[in-house]
């Protein structure tokens, strides 16, 4: 039998992360408290490896342009940063940088010994190439686990520094003891950052161990609900607002919605909501994350993870 490591490594299974509400039949998944553990388990580990006598570890943001959605997920990961006990810098580029310019910038930080890990904010100008300005990032420091040496060693069975979105799924999976071994996953979206690092995860022998049905645009609007029925597990990434409806959902599946989408409600109020309808699927379903405070809060914890593994590894070398 394949070696189950997604799950066997995991000894800790924090029954708490599973929330009861009245008039709910399923369970909900609490990520911010999963994301705040995470959190807490870096923060103590560093302090531990600092108090030994080791340098803090460092991480580099570098931001094109004056995005606004760039500036304040930025501000935001680099709070959650220094809370985790880590050295941040940030680094503001003008939109009209060429990208000869940016990949020097990225070659410096490649070199400097004091930065451990390093991510450029995506969406970058047009007339940048993202997928060069990604792979050049060194895969050692490549803390958002974009570059294509990184996504080559999760698809060929060894994750290393795993995108932070997708890693935050398994580590909800595992805290909250959804083994997906043998079971059966629909992924719905197929995106480069989210859906396809997890379909790769979820079906990889010694990870997920799944069978897993990816859904993606192309599949004809007849075949979702077939799909998702038939699953165990169903992962939603698409960025339609009310997609997956409770008659899509097999009783006591898991169903994990990493949409983020702002509509207006009745008022004209905007309000945050997932791919699913949460209400709806609460009633059949064994357990749902919601929008907010689902997946989003894994995603600044799992790269505050991902510095702390790049770090250790570079300690170990020394
Ligand atoms: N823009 C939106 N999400 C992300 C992310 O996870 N990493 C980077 N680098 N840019 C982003």
């Amino acid at each position: 039998m394949a070696a189950r490591r997604l799950f066997s490594t995991c000894s800790l299974v924090f029954r708490e992360f599973l929330v009861s509400k009245p008039g709910m039949f399923a369970k909900v998944i609490d990520g911010k408290a999963i994301g705040a553990a995470v959190r807490r388990e870096v923060r103590e580990e560093i302090q531990q490896l600092v108090s030994a006598g080791h340098r803090a570890p460092c991480l580099t943001f570098v931001r094109v342009g004056q995005d606004e959605a760039s500036k304040s997920y930025v501000s935001g990961k680099s709070k959650a940063a220094r809370e985790a006990g880590i050295k941040d810098q940030t680094i503001v580029k003008d939109e009209d940088i060429t990208q000869e310019e940016l990949l020097a910038l990225i070659d410096n930080l490649n070199k400097d010994d004091e930065v451990d890990g390093m991510l450029v904010q995506l969406p970058l100008p047009p007339h940048i190439d993202e997928k060069t300005i990604v792979n050049a990032v060194h895969p050692s420091k490549d803390v958002d686990g974009f570059n294509v040496l990184n996504i080559g060693r999760f698809s060929s069975g060894s994750p290393y520094l795993l995108p932070a979105t997708p890693a935050g799924v398994i580590e909800i999976l595992k805290r909250c003891n959804f083994d997906t071994f043998g079971r059966h996953v629909c992924m719905v979206g197929r995106s480069k950052n989210i859906g396809f690092p997890l379909l790769t995860l979820l079906h990889s022998d010694g990870t997920g161990d799944a069978t897993v049905t990816i859904c993606h645009r192309y599949t004809p609007p007849e075949h979702l609900p077939i799909c998702t029925k038939m699953a165990d597990f169903v992962i939603v990434a698409t960025g339609i607002p009310n997609l997956i409806t409770k008659d899509m959902i097999k009783p006591g599946a898991v169903v994990i919605d990493i949409g983020i989408n702002r509509i207006k409600d009745k008022d004209g109020k905007t309000q945050l909501v997932g791919d699913c309808d949460f209400e709806g699927i609460s009633q059949v379903a064994r357990a749902i994350t919601p929008v907010p405070g689902g997946v989003g809060p894994m995603t600044v914890a799992m790269l505050l993870q991902n510095t702390l593994t790049a770090w250790k590894k570079k300690l170990s070398k020394q």
